[in-house]
């Protein structure tokens, strides 16, 4: 039995904070069912490229070498320029033309290093939208970050934010966000929520707008109470795992105190709605054809959209697509400033 009937999307996908990696710094990453080294030149530009050295297969994320705008392989010292070319055999006076390691698009932008995935190598088919708030420092808090990894393809994380029933039965929210529209555009997939807060002075009318751009970045605005701003990233592990990346930031009300308060209170619900959602996610199978209720969310649009995204085709031949193993309910896991060792962005 197979767990997904999906490959792995394309798109752009965030694969490291900006934080995370230095002028000169070389690491191994592993995304999209590859193995992959993450490298800042020493003009600030950064690079993803496939890990492993042509000549004999060492890694590069594991004891490569930034010199210049150039990446040195640790085994016998070969280096490569930003598109893979082969540059330098340190003990011989030509190169090796063959000798050409994959390189990705990368985007720096609001903080986060996106790189461009396609199962074909082929160019990036849109761009990352520069997201005003976390571009001000001025009226929005300091970025706060989470990290979880996920046993479970990209598409049943991506679906949750369709479903809105399972809010009262998984979140036990008291007021549950009613959908006020869900429009697709190419790649780009539009959501509007109404959300009530309930507050000391009766319940204030809020709203969510969810805009997601390809399959790695949905941008959420909250808004009602404080303006709250999210970016949401799944980055496909391989076509059966997929890491969940939160980036927030809130809107300054002139009170230091007060804006963490805000914040934290949050991540907080985020966080628990993680938790919440994870063993669900892990255990569940995958329904090609489920069957819904009149009142569900739309999933069927969002199942059209996201099909889009799978340039090497859907194989639908089983019923259900179930885990190949269950997963316990665990505890909260580290932040990313906890996992990185990094403080959150400023
Ligand atoms: S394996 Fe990289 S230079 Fe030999
Ligand atoms: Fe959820």
């Amino acid at each position: 039995m197979k767990r997904s009937p999906f490959p792995v999307p394309f798109g752009w996908f965030q694969v490291a904070w900006a934080t995370d990696i230095a002028v000169g710094e070389t690491k191994p990453l592993k995304y999209f069912g590859r193995d992959l080294v993450l490298w800042r030149d020493e003009q600030s530009v950064v690079h993803v490229q496939d890990a492993f050295c042509p000549h004999l297969g060492a890694h590069l994320g594991h004891g490569g070498k930034v010199v210049g705008c150039e990446i040195a392989c640790p085994f016998h010292g070969w280096r490569f320029d930003d598109a893979g070319n082969n540059t330098l055999i340190p003990y011989s006076n030509r190169t090796n033309a063959k000798g050409k390691i994959r390189s990705y698009p990368v985007v720096e932008r609001n903080g986060l290093i996106m790189a461009w995935y396609h199962p074909f190598d082929e160019a990036p088919k849109w761009e990352i939208p520069e997201v005003p708030e976390f571009n001000d420092p001025d009226s929005f808090t300091a970025m706060v970050t989470r990290i979880y990894d996920v046993a479970a393809p990209w598409q049943e994380l991506a679906e949750n934010g369709v479903d809105s029933a399972h809010f009262r039965y998984v979140h036990n929210t008291e007021e549950v966000p009613e959908l006020a529209g869900y429009e697709t555009d190419g790649h780009i997939a539009r959501m509007r929520s109404i959300q009530k807060f309930p507050t000391p002075r009766g319940v204030v009318d809020g709203y969510i707008n969810s805009d997601s751009y390809g399959p790695g970045l949905s941008v959420v605005h909250f808004g009602g109470i404080v303006d709250t701003i999210l970016m949401g990233c799944n980055t496909p592990i391989d076509d059966e795992t997929c890491e969940m990346r939160f980036s927030f930031t809130v809107r300054k009300l002139g009170d230091d105190g007060f804006d963490s308060t805000v914040g934290d209170a949050f991540v907080a619900e985020v966080d628990r709605q993680v938790r919440e959602d994870k063993p669900i996610w892990q255990n569940k199978a995958y329904l090609p054809r489920p069957a819904l209720a009149d009142t569900d969310g739309p999933f069927t649009k969002f199942r059209r959209w996201a099909s889009q995204f799978y340039a090497e085709g859907v194989v639908d031949s089983q019923e259900f697509y179930p885990p190949s193993k269950s997963y316990p309910a665990e505890e909260l896991e580290l932040s990313a400033s906890q996992r990185y060792g990094s403080a959150p962005i400023a």
